[in-house]
């Protein structure tokens, strides 16, 4: 039995602008996703899931997901028209949208298949095998939810444009910094969103280029203030990034009102996490104390799923 595993990670600063290759900021979170892979006496593989999940969003998620399985068992090599396999996943990770958990489930099925077939592949490799699985949810992908699950830790990743590898570096803090996450339980499709971005993009590129601009010189300040450790600026920044991608028309009322609630409730900031309209929303929070009660202040208000996560060393 191969077993392999990879982290969700929340987007700090920069979905889908990281898709036209601005600069982002992911940060790995410590709930992941487990896989385990066995042989089985019939070709083909068959998948027991059983990863918590939001109500509906495995549902939505299955014809992407067979591609996806498809797409890493092609880049791993691995031939099933003799000898099949049966996948199983679990973990702590709860699948909803904007938690990477299309990400690390290919890379913890990378890694499974990797332990199973004694492939060996390295870091770099499961990275590559988990893009690969990531089309099938992203069409597109950026590679930032692979990159992020695969490595863990605070990520600065910039995708290259001409399809060569992109460029990432990961950065360490002096402190750790606290996020609240929750959830909308709304499921989103990336590639529906991401194809609709691009379409007004296309539209009026004017209109694109003036956000953007505001958000790559955004992100830079981000990063500054993060490594400087002045959270109350990263949290502004994070208000400003929500209000451009409520711009990009990638917002819906039920993330702005839970950024709204945790806004009020001490957060230093709050935006959307991911791709948008549904999933989740982040919280930066000043202490442990002020993101338990920023926690609890969304769960009150609705949230269909709350975490805490602490970040950056
Ligand atoms: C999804 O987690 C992040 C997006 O920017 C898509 C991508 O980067 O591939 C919306």
């Amino acid at each position: 039995m191969g077993q392999g595993s990879g982290k969700g990670k929340t987007i700090l600063f920069g979905e889908h602008f990281v898709v036209y290759g601005l600069p982002a900021l992911a940060a790995g979170i410590a709930a992941e996703t487990m896989a385990k892979v066995g042989k089985i006496d019939q070709v083909g593989w068959t998948l027991d899931d059983h990863r918590p999940a939001m109500p509906g969003y495995k549902a939505k998620k299955l014809d992407e997901q067979k591609v996806s399985i498809d797409n890493v068992l092609r880049y791993c090599n691995v031939n099933l028209s003799k000898t099949g396999i049966h996948i199983e996943l679990g973990g702590d990770l709860v699948c909803a949208s904007g938690i990477g958990a299309s990400a690390a489930s290919c890379v913890a099925l990378a890694r499974a298949l990797s332990d199973e077939f004694s492939l060996g592949l390295n870091n770099s490799q499961i990275n590559a095998a988990a893009f690969e699985g990531e089309k099938g949810y992203h069409g597109t992908p950026s590679g930032i939810d692979n990159t992020a699950s695969t490595f863990g830790g605070l990520v600065w990743y910039i995708r290259n444009l001409e399809g060569g590898p992109p460029t990432f570096e990961k950065l360490k803090l002096k402190k750790l910094a606290h996020l609240v996450i929750a959830s909308t339980g709304i499921t989103a499709s990336t590639i529906e969103v991401v194809g609709d971005v691009r379409a007004k993009k296309d539209e009026n590129p004017e209109w694109f280029d003036e956000i953007a601009r505001e958000y790559e010189n955004l992100v830079h300040s981000g990063r500054d203030a993060l490594l400087q450790l002045d959270f109350s600026k990263v949290g502004k920044l994070m208000n400003r990034n929500h209000e451009l991608l409520q711009e990009l028309t990638v917002s819906c009322k039920e993330l702005d009102a839970l950024t709204k609630v945790a806004r009020e409730n001490g957060a230093l900031g709050s935006k959307m996490t991911g791709t948008g309209r549904g999933g989740n929303m982040i919280s930066l929070a000043p202490d442990e104390a002020t993101r338990d009660s920023i926690a609890k202040a969304l769960e009150q208000a609705g949230a269909a799923g709350v975490w805490t996560t602490s970040f950056g060393l």
